[in-house]
């Protein structure tokens, strides 16, 4: 094969090429909700809906808000037709609620692996039989009360028990539990610091890190016990130094020297090439490697907006393409830490994912040293490229009930219908190449 002259070109072609799912009826499903959300302000109507239908009980409140919320100058006209002719009879009112209902349940069905551990078995079974090894999360992250955060903490450990001594059985994936440093444990879990204490803030910090940390050391035990992996997610911008105070605070206690663990860099933020550098240090000092997953970042409009609202400075990038240029150099200095870390790259981009690949190629990484990782729900197409292409990947499987996983549901929402996201602009038709091109901050260009 004559290559490209540059090799991630090269490698995310070939990606491209890998055989994709079948999936028609969901691919049908996006175009059809990227032609509703087309209109901002509709759009922004639809997500406030969303957001509070399923604490509405009754019919009656859920069309009122469903009429209210969507019967909009900004609505498509086949949505105002619809919600004004249903509005004449009872009759149109259920019929009208239920079909919400259902593209609710479907939508929820699509990134929520399942109600309970129990639930989610069969779909991580599976999906280990195709070659991909889940990182469990727990949906919940409204905190408010030192009860919610102990039951948070429990679940967690339940969760993590039960579904470690579950995949024991399983048969073996060589690839997966092996990486360029040794053994890697079959399940990994991730963890919310926020949801493990109501004072995990920046104003009660020294509290709040003391109380997330007493109800994760348990987990951790747990985690050893069960040959299980901890990831601790990253979450919005003013707790993120908690996180890190708080994830070295408990690597660097004796009993979890050995602990598998990893913590996670939000390219997205300006200042998060110094983050990664610290954190590089971080693991350079320990005898045991932890993991670092370089993500964007899951809460680009909830920083833009906060930040515009007080305003402050806004601690995330403008332009989308200086995230993904940041990502890009980023993963060369992951990469570059390879011997004292475990690289993980956790993106639905295929150009983010084929240069992260060519780069550790060029610096002549092991095969096995990096992983890839994916949401359930997105990215299949590229998670089943990876693995063709015999990369280690894993898939974040949340668990729980749709009000607890509510901003979870609307983060990949606003995620899988923004224009700049990758996923979006790759259905609608862009060509590979465009797709593939480098990214071009016009702050540099
Ligand atoms: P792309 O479409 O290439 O990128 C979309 C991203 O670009 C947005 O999410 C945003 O970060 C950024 N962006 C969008 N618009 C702009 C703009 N105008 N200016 C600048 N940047 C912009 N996120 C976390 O925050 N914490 C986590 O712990 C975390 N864990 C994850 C674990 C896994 C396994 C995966 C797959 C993702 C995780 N994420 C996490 C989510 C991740 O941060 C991204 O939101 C998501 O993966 C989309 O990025 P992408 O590379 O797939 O897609
Ligand atoms: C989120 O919860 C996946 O951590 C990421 O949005």
């Amino acid at each position: 094969m004559i290559g490209n002259a540059d090799p991630t070109i090269d490698i995310g072609r070939r990606l491209a090429r890998a055989e994709p799912t079948q999936q028609l009826a969901r691919r049908w499903e996006d175009k059809l909700v990227d032609w509703l959300l087309s209109d901002q302000a509709f759009k922004t109507q639809a997500f406030r809906l969303v957001d509070v239908y399923p604490a509405l009980r009754s019919t009656a409140d859920r069309f009122d808000h469903l009429y209210s919320y969507l019967h909009v100058q900004a609505a498509p006209g086949l949505v105002r037709t619809g919600l004004r002719l249903a509005s004449k009879s009872g009759l149109g009112r259920r019929v009208a609620v239920q079909i919400l209902d259902a593209s609710i349940s479907r939508m929820a069905r699509r990134f929520i692996a399942g109600s309970t551990p129990e639930e989610a078995l069969p779909t991580l079974s599976d999906l280990w039989s195709q070659g991909t090894a889940p990182i469990l999360d727990l949906l919940g992250e409204v905190t408010v009360t030192d009860r919610d955060a102990d039951r948070y903490g429990t679940r967690v450990e339940e969760y993590l028990t039960s579904v470690a001594s579950r995949m024991a059985a399983w048969p073996p994936q060589d690839h997966l539990v092996t990486d360029h440093h040794g053994l890697l444990p079959r399940l990994a879990v991730a963890i919310k610091p926020t949801a493990l204490s109501a004072r995990y803030h920046p104003l009660s910090a020294d509290v709040g890190i003391a109380e997330a940390a007493t109800r994760i050391r348990p987990i951790l035990r747990s985690a050893i016990r069960h040959d299980v992996f901890i990831w601790f997610d990253m979450e919005y911008y003013a707790v993120r130094d908690l996180t890190v105070r708080l994830f070295k605070l408990l690597l660097e206690e004796p009993e979890f020297a050995r602990v598998n663990a990893g913590i996670v860099v939000q390219a997205y933020l300006r200042d998060s090439m110094s983050q990664l550098e610290d954190i590089v240090e971080f693991a350079a000092s320990r005898p045991h490697p932890i993991g670092v997953r370089l993500v964007k970042g899951a809460y680009w409009d909830t920083e833009t907006v906060e930040a515009a609202a007080h305003g402050w400075p806004s601690p995330v990038y403008a332009e989308k393409s200086e995230t993904d240029a940041n990502f890009e150099a980023c993963t060369s200095v992951l990469n570059a830490a390879y011997q004292v870390l475990r690289p993980a790259y956790a993106s639905h981009n295929l150009r983010s994912v084929a240069n992260a690949i060519a780069d550790a190629q060029r610096k002549s990484l092991p095969e096995n040293a990096l992983e890839f990782q994916m949401l359930y729900g997105m990215g299949d197409d590229l998670r089943r490229a990876t693995n063709q292409l015999g990369m280690r990947t894993r898939f974040y499987a949340p668990v729980g009930e749709l009000i607890p996983g509510m901003a979870y549901l609307v983060r990949r929402l606003l995620e899988n219908t923004s224009n700049e996201s990758f996923l979006r602009q790759s259905r609608s038709h862009e060509e590979l190449d465009e797709l593939l091109a480098p990214p071009r901050p016009k702050a540099i260009s």
